[in-house]
């Protein structure tokens, strides 16, 4: 058995990262040769946004705090440069972990692989094919910076092997997410989200909009209301407003078109665990993130995606998922067909068994031990 320490770098910046690396970091503390640390970039920083996961999901408090806050996509992405590279300096660690796609993860991944440290890249793989969404930039060269490549679903080594990634680099093991969702789910059931918000289980929607070409766009934000409206005359749609979100209606002076639907309840963005709780009991979610249209085919409810495209296919080809767009016609059209009980079954994808960490921190003990390792960097 190898006993050389492993200092291995995680890395969390924005409220997606959170759900991914919780199960990381408890599969990391089961092996005793492996020292964690955890790099919170800041990203994210209200307490919606951020301190609530900490808590609900127990992740410990991070070692480092980048504190890089908000701004343009080139200065997001330089501070968190600036500021990790301090941290690989004085830590020199034998890996650092990345997860998702954020303006963090791209960064990060960038410092280390400059610096000569290995990358593992945590759900890679994925392609929406669509480079006007900041996140296909991130993963795309996020990928190609990386050593190890964890991809959640075959698509993801089908897209890796196409863009001449060495196969041995790239290791499928299931979706990450899913673990920290199985092991919140009877915590989430037992919570009642619902009943909190005066909604009853599968009587009513939840929304979720954040993505720039959906919120940043008065024309498009308005259309995805307009498809609302015959939802919101068969049931309610409960609607946790991402702070990019809420800067729009107001720029945008969208409140009162929002008034004047009242059966469409907004509030703050929600913790994980009364989120899990009100999707769970959702009649229907939709959603333009990513992470939500796999958390929905996981819990088995019908999800909308209000995009023109998935870079997670396997949740509509095996899930519940139905890529709608953002035209009204078909939001509407969707929706009914769904109320009217014509919902995809769904089965759940290979792998999305809630044991995706162990199986990544099993490649990486597994992997990291080599003595040419010290010679490469050197
Ligand atoms: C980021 C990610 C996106 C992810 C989303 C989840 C990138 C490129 N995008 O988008 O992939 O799906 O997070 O939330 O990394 N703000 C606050 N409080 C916060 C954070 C942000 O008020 O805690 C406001 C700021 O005004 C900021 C805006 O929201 O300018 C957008 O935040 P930013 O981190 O730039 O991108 P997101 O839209 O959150």
């Amino acid at each position: 058995m190898d006993l050389t320490p492993l200092k291995i770098v995680n890395v969390v910046g924005g409220r997606p990262n959170f759900p991914k690396m919780a199960p990381l970091l408890d599969a990391m503390a089961k092996v005793p040769r492996i020292q964690p640390r955890l790099v919170h970039t800041g990203q994210h920083y209200d307490y919606e946004m951020s301190r609530v996961f900490f808590e609900d999901l127990a992740i410990p408090e991070p070692d480092f705090f980048l504190g890089v806050g908000s701004g343009s996509h080139a200065q997001q992405t330089a501070r968190v440069m600036v500021e990790f590279e301090k941290v690989l300096d004085r830590e020199q660690p034998d890996l650092v972990v990345v997860v998702g796609d954020v303006n963090s993860t791209l960064a990060c991944a960038l410092v280390a692989a400059k610096l000569l440290v290995p990358v593992a890249h945590v759900e890679a793989g994925l392609r929406s094919f669509d480079r006007s969404m900041p996140e296909e930039i991130n993963r795309t060269l996020t990928d190609h910076l990386s050593d190890y490549l964890f991809t959640p679903s075959k698509d993801g080594d089908e897209n890796l092997r196409r863009e001449g990634i060495p196969p041995e680099r790239v290791h499928l093991v299931g979706n990450v997410m899913i673990d920290t969702l199985r092991r919140y789910e009877e915590a989430a059931r037992a919570k009642r989200a619902a009943a909190a918000y005066g909604l009853a289980p599968r009587g009513y929607a939840l929304l979720t909009l954040h993505r720039p070409s959906n919120v940043d766009n008065p024309a498009v934000f308005s259309r995805i209301l307009d498809g609302l409206e015959p939802i919101l005359q068969r049931l309610p749609i409960l609607f946790p407003v991402h702070p990019r979100s809420r800067q729009r209606i107001a720029t945008f002076g969208l409140e009162s078109r929002i008034a004047a639907l009242p059966t469409l309840r907004l509030c703050e963005p929600l913790g994980y665990i009364t989120f899990l709780s009100l999707m769970m009991d959702a009649r229907l979610v939709l959603t333009d993130s990513g992470g939500i249209q796999e958390e929905t085919t996981a819990l088995g409810v019908p999800c909308l995606t209000l995009r023109e495209n998935t870079e997670r296919p396997a949740t509509v080809t095996l899930g519940t998922n139905t890529v709608v767009g953002t035209s009204p016609d078909r939001i509407r059209a969707e929706a009914i067909r769904l109320l009217a009980g014509d919902a995809p079954a769904g089965s759940l994808p290979p792998l999305w068994d809630g044991r995706t960490g162990p199986r990544i921190v099993e490649v990486l003990a597994r992997h990291l031990h080599s003595p040419e390792r010290s010679v490469e960097r050197s």
